[in-house]
């Protein structure tokens, strides 16, 4: 399976969110990560629903709605409704994961489950088989244009030789710190999916650098 990009809107210019929109719809980007804080789970606060319908309405690409936020379970269904395609929760933020990631499901959204820089893969071990996605943060979540924590490396070829050994259908993301320089070892690692917020939409030439992410290790990946 081919990788995904994943541009986060994070680092947009939210002056002028259509041009932005207008260039990831022009671009081979697959999702839009789409990044909501509450200034509780993280200490930065973003936007909620009101904001994803927005982006819903600009962008034709699936939105990829990261939920680094208290009580996920209480909104699930709203974001849903606003129009994520696919809802990541925190392993830290839910005491009853198993069960969030059913309610997640039961609305007809991809269910993810994102991990922080500190939680071991070991955590997950028993929702191999009930995510469809596992995030994991290499940057600790909050802020974009944060430094790559390199032990995330370890994580992701941990986590994708689990994955194979339970035959599980589940994909890796990585997110934080993720751009050119590391993005193919990233990829020979395990990850699916390349979260890019300042790589992406800090750079002189943004289109130029989605396809270049998009073109790594074309051929030479294991299926
Ligand atoms: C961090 C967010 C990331 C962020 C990544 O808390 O979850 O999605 O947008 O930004 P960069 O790519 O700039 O590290
Ligand atoms: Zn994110």
């Amino acid at each position: 399976m081919k990788h995904l990009v994943a541009p986060s809107v994070l680092a947009a210019d939210f002056s002028n969110l259509s041009k932005a929109m207008d260039m990831v719809n022009g671009s081979e980007a697959d999702w839009l990560h789409v990044d909501i804080m509450d200034g509780h789970f993280v200490p930065n606060l973003t936007f909620g629903m009101m904001i994803v319908k927005v982006l819903k309405k600009l962008c034709g690409k699936p939105l990829d709605v990261h939920l680094m936020i208290e009580k996920p379970e209480q909104y699930i269904e709203a974001y849903r409704e606003a129009g994520a395609d696919v809802i990541t929760v925190h392993y830290e933020a839910c005491p009853h994961i198993h069960r969030t990631l059913q309610q997640i499901k039961a609305t007809g959204a991809k269910a993810g489950v994102a991990l922080n820089p500190g939680t071991p893969v070991s955590a997950v071990k028993n929702l191999i088989e009930d995510a469809d996605l596992f995030c994991l943060m290499s940057v600790n979540p909050g802020f974009g244009g944060q430094k790559f924590i390199y032990e995330t490396l370890a994580k992701v070829r941990e986590l994708h030789s689990q994955i194979i050994e339970r035959n599980s259908k589940a994909i890796i993301e990585i997110d934080g710190g993720v751009g050119l320089q590391n993005a193919e070892t990233l990829l020979q690692a395990g990850a699916r999916v390349l979260v890019a917020g300042s790589a992406v939409f800090k750079a002189e030439d943004p289109l130029d650098v989605i396809s270049r992410l998009k073109s790594i290790g074309k051929d030479t990946l294991i299926a």
